[in-house]
């Protein structure tokens, strides 16, 4: 009777626990839902501040995606749509967030990649952008730091030029580390490092999604 008693409980704990993880599932997909009309459409491109294709975030950091999130949700990365997003967002939906999109494709960048030329290799030695990014530039050194191979080149540009945007009160992304970084090149530079870093094998990917499933 009494094992009866205890089987009955552990049965219902369990059904429980199942109900409530169906339910943070569920709650994960919407809001992945407000995502992919944006992330989840190959080659989606946005118009602000310029036309360009949106990141590739699948594959990439889930530090690194948590804290951009978060920087658009303070306002330290400026883009409004970003934003506006961001903030709706709670801490624990950032972190399921990011664990998800993190975790959608498993793709091993090469250890070594193709050298650019030798001017655009001097402007990445300038930076010692490697000594972050990593070598191939998808093993970056701390967990918040981007993978950038692979990663759009127009977007790229876009971000670059962001670091180095002041005083305006839409575009912008306040980290002080590329913001030291951006200041030493010119833009065709930093063009150059994007199409370069773009045209690399890496992790980075869009993942066909519709919102009808
Ligand atoms: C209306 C289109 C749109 C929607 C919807 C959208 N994004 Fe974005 N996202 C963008 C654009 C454009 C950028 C680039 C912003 C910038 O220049 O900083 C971006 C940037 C990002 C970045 C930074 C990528 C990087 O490499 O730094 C992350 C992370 C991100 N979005 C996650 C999300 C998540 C998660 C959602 C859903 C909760 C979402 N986005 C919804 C358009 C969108
Ligand atoms: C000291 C470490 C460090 C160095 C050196 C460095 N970076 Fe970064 N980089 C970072 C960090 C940290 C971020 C994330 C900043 C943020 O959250 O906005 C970043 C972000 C970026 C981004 C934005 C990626 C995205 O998805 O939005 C690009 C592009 C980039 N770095 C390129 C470069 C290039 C090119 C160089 C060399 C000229 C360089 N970095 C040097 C640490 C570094």
């Amino acid at each position: 009777m009494k094992i009866k008693l205890q089987q009955a409980i552990l049965l219902s704990l369990a059904t429980l626990s199942l109900g409530a993880q169906a339910q943070q599932a569920a709650n994960l997909q919407a809001k992945i839902a407000m995502c992919i009309g944006c992330h989840g459409i190959p080659g989606y491109q946005a118009s602000f501040p310029e036309i360009h294709k949106v990141p590739k975030i699948s594959g990439q950091g889930e530090r690194y995606i948590a804290n951009a999130l978060q920087a658009y949700a303070k306002g330290e990365r400026k883009h409004p749509t970003m934003r506006g997003i961001a903030q709706s967002l709670s801490e624990q939906d950032i972190k399921d967030i990011a664990a998800y999109y993190a975790q959608q494709v498993k793709i091993t960048a090469p250890e070594t990649v193709p050298a650019p030329s030798q001017d655009v290799a001097k402007l990445f030695e300038r930076g010692a952008c490697a000594s972050c990014h990593g070598t191939n530039f998808s093993k970056p050194l701390d967990p918040s730091y981007p993978k950038l191979g692979g990663q759009h080149a127009d977007y790229l540009y876009v971000a670059l030029k962001a670091y180095h945007t002041e005083g305006n009160p839409v575009v912008g992304r306040g980290n002080a580390i590329m913001g030291a970084q951006v200041k030493q090149f010119k833009p065709a530079e930093l063009k150059q490092m994007a199409q370069y870093l773009a045209s690399l094998d890496g992790e980075l990917k869009t993942v066909p999604q519709s919102s009808t499933r």
